[in-house]
């Protein structure tokens, strides 16, 4: 039986960070979610804030607290995505939030964790990495101390906001390159890997016969999703804790665009120079049907 992985989940609800979540929190026997740090992105922190509770709440599992972090990115404005819809979840009806977002500041979160348990805490980044970008600023080896990262984010080949970059590295360009060269133990899940597990028909019609609250509210969200983004990105984060045979890739080194504005936020992905050393696992192909099968079989569990 693996070791159960103490993790804190860095995200911007968004529907495919409340599958994350659902996921995360069907699967208390392998990960113990310390708490939900919460960031702009695909919609305004308000927003993200308010739909992190109320994935909360749906999963039962108000005494994971949410903490709120950053409103903007690092350098310049919020780019939002329409994708997700105006309130960040489809519109699907979820409950009220159960408990109030935390006092803490989610960079001071973060950090104090952290400093406290180092070698310990898996941080999850599905959004944009302002959160973690300020935590460097205060403490530039601070992400060190996480036993790994594992975020969604970047593509080795093309982007899905411009041809060069993917959505949480176009947001906050300046926080990912902190992050690509903190020296913490990155795992990167690109949309190389995500579009290999798009939401069809099929697999929306499964999760609506689930017959639960979290199948209905997952059902609706990915129907409104869908129709305009069909890759399940942030779930594989988690998917990758719980089934990393799921999952291949190979170490290499990336680099984040911050000057070129015809390719701002691209992720360059390049070998390992003979002599050199890597800063990220980059996993680039996933069993789908086996993320599916995981995705299913999880939801199925909870209220
Ligand atoms: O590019 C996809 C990523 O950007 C996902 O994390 C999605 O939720 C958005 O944050
Ligand atoms: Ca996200």
């Amino acid at each position: 039986m693996a070791i159960r992985q103490s993790i804190i989940i860095d995200c911007d609800p968004g529907v495919d960070d409340a599958l994350a979540l659902l996921l995360a929190f069907a699967s208390a026997a392998e990960l113990d979610v310390l708490g939900i740090s919460v960031v702009a992105g695909n919609v305004s922190l308000t927003k993200t804030q308010y739909n992190a509770q109320r994935i909360v709440a749906l999963a039962g599992r108000a005494e994971v607290p949410v903490h709120a972090g950053a409103a903007e990115p690092m350098l310049g404005s919020l780019q939002t995505a329409a994708v997700h819809g105006n309130d960040g979840v489809g519109g699907a009806r979820l409950p009220a939030p159960a408990a109030p977002v935390a006092s803490m500041n989610a960079v001071t979160y973060l950090g104090d964790n952290l400093m406290a348990r180092p070698g310990e805490i898996t941080l999850c980044c599905l959004g944009p990495l302002t959160n973690l970008g300020q935590a460097i600023a205060r403490k530039n080896d601070i992400l060190t101390s996480a036993r790994q990262v594992v975020l969604m984010g970047g593509a080795a080949e093309g982007g899905n906001v411009t041809d060069n970059a993917e959505f949480n590295f176009f947001v906050d360009p300046h926080a990912a390159r902190l992050v690509f060269n903190s020296g913490a133990k990155l795992v990167m899940i690109g949309l190389d890997l995500t579009r290999q597990v798009p939401i069809t028909r099929a697999r929306l019609d499964q999760i609506a016969a689930l017959g639960n609250k979290a199948g209905k509210a997952a059902h609706e969200m990915l129907a409104f999703y869908s129709q305009a983004d069909t890759a399940m990105h942030d779930p594989c984060v988690i998917a990758y804790l719980l089934k990393p045979e799921l999952f291949s890739g190979r170490d290499a080194v990336v680099d984040i665009e911050i000057d070129d504005a015809g390719r701002i936020g691209q992720s360059v992905v390049r070998e390992i120079p003979e002599g050199g050393r890597g800063n990220a696992l980059v996993l680039d192909m996933i069993d789908a049907d086996g993320f599916f099968d995981l995705l299913c079989e999880r939801l199925a569990r909870l209220p």
